[in-house]
């Protein structure tokens, strides 16, 4: 957890940095004021955890620590990880610091097995939620004035009322669209001409088809920035949604447990991974099977502990997402974290190989011919794991050229990654499109 790494170069993109003037309170501290604060909020949350929360008392008395040993930023490392399974077992309200009273909205988030995670807010967490999704949109490039289009889901998921509210605070105009109805989404951005559109980028891909499907061109809208997140997309996709649609294409991370989006943003004029908003969240970083917290700069699971969250405070979430933490640049005082490659739960583990999800998205992005749309379907033959990449064409490509390609993608599979797949081009709209996130892995090698 040292503050020792060297400032990194910031990347030119042509975009315009904020101005000072837009910058809020917390941006415009210092690395040592953010320290400062950080370490003052952060005593504060874990003796609010320790007195208002059974989970985190028992958790803390069984690791013989108390709040009052937090002395420095340092001292975090020895207090316990909190995990999913710890806040499911509190379901639905166990985990709440305050009164039901205070509890304005809650959200949950639907997990892939079992009960889902229930998260709670104060008036204060929501206001706060929205201040940081808010300079979430201008780090983006949004300005007041600007119209965004919101195709994140309303309801209990926190991706539409999340950016719902830090638009507003940002003083843009909200077109709350949620997802699906993809044909009516078309028109609407057609017709309300929004700046900005907030969506998951798998469902950016099924509504980019229907542009082409209507016959409107992407690139003609008046979108200029597209705020991606709530699943992991790569630089490839990136450069794809970039050219496809003639837009800014900059990250968006966050996840309910620790607020929802707006955890952390990657900055329009350098594109070059996420600042955290560290004034509220304070991340480490730590290898997944020792638990030890590794050299800063090296990939491992990102961990949070809130520092300002009333309803429900989180300490050492261990939130399965696998990244790496790096100097600030655009906004020097606040870390960043390189964009996230996949989660601890997304790796495939195949024959003793490891491949994530991710690493097959660059390869097919690349390979011409091919669609942006792919799954990684696992089987069993016999007693090995077999896994299938299957493909969609682009319409129009022919069978000499699908032939090139699947074989294409199955060997920088084998050179890059080391494992032999099978590689399947199907036919253009074939595969199940997101509305929300994506599927990526069918995994049947129960079935057999
Ligand atoms: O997905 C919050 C969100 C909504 C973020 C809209 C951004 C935009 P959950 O449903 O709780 O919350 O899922 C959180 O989604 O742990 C990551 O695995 C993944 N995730 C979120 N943002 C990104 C991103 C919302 N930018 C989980 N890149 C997280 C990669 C992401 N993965």
């Amino acid at each position: 957890m040292s503050d020792s790494i060297a400032p990194a170069a910031p990347r030119a993109t042509g975009a315009e940095p904020l101005p000072a003037a837009l910058r809020d309170a917390g941006e415009r501290m210092s690395r040592e004021e953010l320290r400062a604060h950080q370490l003052t909020r952060l005593q504060e949350t874990l003796r609010t955890a320790y007195e208002n929360v059974a989970m985190y008392r028992a958790k803390f008395d069984a690791a013989g620590v108390r709040a009052e040993d937090c002395r420095t930023l340092e001292d975090l490392a020895r207090f316990p990880f909190t995990t999913k399974a710890d806040l499911r077992e509190s379901y639905p309200f166990g985990t709440f610091a305050v009164p039901m009273d205070q509890v304005r909205r809650v959200h949950a988030s639907s997990g892939t097995t079992g009960r889902p995670t229930v998260v709670g807010y104060t008036e204060n967490d929501l206001s706060m939620w929205a201040d940081v999704v808010a300079r979430s949109i201008r780090a983006a490039g949004g300005r007041p004035g600007h119209k965004v289009h919101i195709s994140y889901g309303y309801g209990l998921f926190t991706g539409g009322l999340g950016a719902h509210y830090g638009a507003e605070r940002a003083g843009c105009t909200v077109i709350p669209v949620s997802g699906g109805m993809t044909a009516r989404q078309v028109q609407i951005i057609q017709d309300f001409e929004p700046d900005i559109i907030m969506v998951t980028p798998s469902y950016m891909l099924t509504l980019l088809d229907e542009f082409e499907r209507q016959g409107v061109d992407p690139r003609g809208t008046s979108l200029k920035i597209g705020i991606f997140g709530a699943e992991p997309w790569t630089e490839e996709m990136r450069r794809e949604m970039e050219e496809r649609l003639g837009i800014h294409a900059v990250d968006i991370y966050g996840l309910s447990e620790v607020i929802g989006p707006g955890v952390a943003q990657e900055c329009v004029e350098t594109k070059d991974g996420l600042h955290v908003w560290e004034d509220h969240f304070f991340p480490e970083v730590v290898d997944p099977l020792t638990d030890e917290v590794p050299p800063e700069g090296e990939e491992g699971e990102l961990v949070f502990t809130s520092l300002t969250k009333e309803a429900m405070p989180v300490v050492r979430y261990r939130t399965r997402d696998l990244t790496r933490l790096l100097p600030g640049t655009a906004r020097p005082a606040f870390r960043r974290i390189q964009k996230i490659t996949g989660r601890c739960d997304d790796m495939i583990i195949l024959r003793g190989v490891n491949i994530f999800p991710s690493q097959v998205e660059e390869i097919v992005l690349r390979t011409p011919g091919l669609a942006p749309h792919f799954q990684l379907h696992l089987s069993r033959r016999g007693r090995m794991d077999h896994m299938a990449v299957r493909v969609e064409a682009r319409t129009g490509t022919g069978v000499p050229e699908r032939e090139a390609a699947a074989a294409s993608v199955a060997k920088e599979i084998k050179d890059g990654i080391g494992l032999s797949v099978d590689v399947e081009i199907v036919d253009p709209e074939t595969l199940e499109r997101s509305v929300g996130k994506i599927r990526r892995i069918v995994d049947d090698r129960q079935k057999e």
